[in-house]
């Protein structure tokens, strides 16, 4: 069982690269179904969310192969239609294969993809959908076996939420349905346009992206390509609510500033100066952050509920009071307890977490999920002594050695084994 042992109160300086953004590169990946040959994916990031989604890769028929941070997907003969259960389990957004295996083979297999750590993940959005587009669906003992009896056609998709996962997935599938496929309600976050501007360099005909409204053109058949994943805006939010909370100077590359617009104003308000550039931002933090104005995630452009544990670590240690609701997962606070064990002060009630900040001392806690185990990080960055932060898997799921990028910025981080 690995875990960080973190000696804390360090101020953090010197520049760091956020790395290629999973939850771009996980729907970039699947789609290369979608296309016959050799497709190159670069800046893709070590992750073992990347390492199932290249299992399924294989398992569908791919030849993938990995130098460094590029990854090729050879797709030319995608036979399978089969997702393995041990890696559904293993990531619930393997459901993102859906659509881009329907488009391809015209039938897939999968399990219902159980609850994660963040609460009930339901699909319903994602199979209304590929139903709406002429995918015939039907559960057996929590096996969903798909078909399409002639081919996927175009419709118009009205989301009742923007959903991220069901957004790519109608995007994936109506590639190469027969007409227009039109989506509103979409979900606008930055890696859909990631994966606009993929899926139309394989001939695809997408656009929208970054609206409430995508309209995918079907077309006949898609062909390889080479694609940069962008940056990975949460992982530089990390970053940022690192030097927030342990106090310093420091700069963060690799990521377009707007993207992360309502966390950079969080981090002000709260007593950092920032500077933004075309792909970085410079932050300057005393270390004692100040309470802000109440903090709601929302779909984007709002506040993501990706950075929710991750600020809420960082003014955990601070001086005053935040009000956090959190509007997208049922249960995405369960790294407070294992905040409290740090000396934090925060009061749940529903959707609502209060934050007064406390002194910080070093303590051994348990990552709960991907981000919560992220924000504990945080947390032992800026609390007086020494910590232990175990359940690493969850933190390597989303973060690409994150102990060698906080080393760099001076931070005293060791991942023991
Ligand atoms: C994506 O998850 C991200 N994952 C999540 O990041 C992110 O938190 C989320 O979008 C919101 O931004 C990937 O991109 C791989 P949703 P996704 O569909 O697609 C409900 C991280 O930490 N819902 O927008 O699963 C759902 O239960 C991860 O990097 C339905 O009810 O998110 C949730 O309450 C965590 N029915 C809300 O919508 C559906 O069919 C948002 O889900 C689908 C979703």
């Amino acid at each position: 069982m690995s875990f960080f042992e973190i000696t804390g109160r360090r101020r953090l300086s010197g520049s760091i690269g956020a790395h290629g953004a999973k939850n771009s590169v996980l729907p970039i990946l699947a789609a290369c179904v979608l296309a016959p040959g050799e497709s190159v994916i670069e800046n893709c990031p070590g992750l073992s969310d990347v390492a199932a989604t290249v299992e399924i890769l294989r398992g569908l028929g791919c030849r993938v192969g990995r130098e460094g941070d590029v990854v090729t997907v050879d797709a030319a003969c995608v036979e399978g239609g089969v997702i393995p259960e041990h890696l559904m389990r293993e990531m619930r957004s393997s459901v993102i294969f859906l659509g881009a295996v329907l488009g391809r083979v015209g039938r897939a297999q999968m399990c219902y993809p159980g609850g994660c750590e963040l609460g009930p993940r339901p699909i319903d959005l994602h199979l209304d959908a590929l139903r709406k587009l002429g995918a015939e669906i039907r559960e057996e003992e929590g096996v969903l076996h798909c078909r399409v009896p002639d081919r996927l056609r175009g419709c118009r998709l009205a989301l009742p939420f923007p959903s991220v996962g069901a957004t790519e997935n109608a995007m994936l599938a109506a590639c190469t349905a027969r007409g227009v496929t039109t989506i509103t309600g979409a979900a606008c976050e930055p890696e859909i346009e990631d994966l606009q501007i993929f899926l139309n360099k394989l001939g695809a005909r997408v656009h929208g992206a970054g609206t409430p409204v995508v309209t995918v053109e079907g077309v006949e058949t898609l062909h390889p390509t080479r694609h940069r994943v962008m940056g990975d805006r949460i992982v530089a939010a990390t970053y940022l609510a690192a030097v927030g909370a342990a106090g310093g100077e420091a700069e963060v590359t690799g990521v377009d500033p707007c993207h992360l617009a309502t966390v950079l104003e969080v981090l002000e308000q709260a007593g950092c100066s920032l500077k933004s550039g075309g792909h970085s931002v410079r932050i300057c933090s005393t270390g004692r952050l100040r309470g802000v104005r109440p903090i709601r995630t929302a779909p984007y452009p709002g506040f993501p509920t990706d950075a929710q544990a991750v600020t809420m670590a960082a003014l955990a240690g601070g001086e005053g009071t935040t009000v956090f609701e959190e509007n997208i997962f049922q249960s995405r606070y369960r790294h407070v307890s294992e905040l409290a064990r740090m000396g934090a002060d925060i009061r749940l009630t529903g959707r609502t977490a209060i934050v007064t900040g406390a002194p910080l001392h070093g303590a051994h806690v348990c990552s709960t999920d991907l981000r919560g185990g992220a924000a504990l990080v945080v947390a032992a960055l800026a609390a007086e002594g020494t910590s232990r932060v175990g359940e690493l898997h969850h933190i390597d799921r989303g973060y690409d050695h994150l102990e060698h990028a906080l080393t760099q910025l001076g931070a005293q981080i060791e991942r023991i084994n």
